[in-house]
């Protein structure tokens, strides 16, 4: 399988910049992997628009694990459906320590976004505290455990906390164990189904390092925050991961 190279643009790019890269992007993406993109809410369907019918997928952020209701402020998986979204980023780092996200709550949400047809990003991954303490993998597997429903076929998103916007990311060997880790555990809970999830790496890929990190054993892709937002780093680093 081609590995996946997806953006995170977080709370980045009005209107006008989010289709702006999205151009760029479709310009300049060649064969080789899947390339997925996730604007924020208010650019998703104008991105979707100029990246239809194109190799580039649109994602969501997050999502509510209702279908609609009272729920101020949220965005249920078949509305990220209707406005072009293919997948939904869920239990993200920055939403679990912003917003309180806990496991449960993120596996809720897993369940509305496969529902609405949407392939989940599951993200997961240690803060610097926990891996100081020797804690990293027992905290991964708790996340995946918890995360996970029964009958998952999604991505997982490896992401140390610290690594995340920090420059800093773990060494070839601490990737390729904790990756090697989750693929055990996937196995465990899942399967055949587990063996065949992706498992992407996040945190402070760059053109730079992509390359070492993409030749990882079991790694299926990388998940890009700060470098998706430049349309000649993603595409590098889309130039870097393993095609089909
Ligand atoms: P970063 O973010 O690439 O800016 O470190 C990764 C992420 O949060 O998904």
């Amino acid at each position: 399988m081609p590995q996946l190279i997806a953006g995170n643009w977080k709370m980045h790019k009005l209107r006008a910049e989010a289709i702006a890269l999205a151009r760029d992007l479709r310009a300049g993406a060649g064969a080789g992997a899947n390339l997925l993109v996730c604007p924020p809410f208010t650019a998703l369907a104008a991105v979707a628009d100029i990246l239809a019918g194109s190799r580039i997928a649109v994602g969501g952020q997050d999502c509510h694990p209702a279908t609609q209701g009272a729920h101020t402020g949220d965005i249920s998986a078949p509305m990220l459906r209707d406005a072009g979204a293919s997948h939904v980023i869920l239990g993200h780092s920055e939403r679990r320590q912003n917003h309180g996200e806990t496991s449960e709550f993120v596996r809720e949400k897993v369940v509305a976004a496969i529902a609405a047809g949407l392939t989940p990003i599951v993200c997961v991954g240690e803060t610097a505290d926990q891996r100081q303490g020797g804690a990293e993998t027992e905290t991964v597997g708790w996340q995946l455990s918890g995360s996970l429903p029964e009958g998952f076929a999604g991505i997982v998103a490896y992401e140390p906390v610290w690594a995340i916007g920090s420059g800093k990311t773990p060494t070839e060997d601490e990737v390729a164990a904790m990756h090697g880790f989750i693929r055990a555990e996937l196995a465990r809970q899942f399967g055949d189904a587990g063996r065949a999830v992706p498992i992407l790496y996040g945190g402070s890929v760059k053109p730079a390092n992509a390359k070492a990190l993409l030749g990882l054993p079991e790694i299926g892709g990388a998940l890009i925050g700060g470098a998706s937002l430049i349309a000649a780093d993603f595409l590098a680093i889309a130039g870097a991961a393993l095609g089909g």
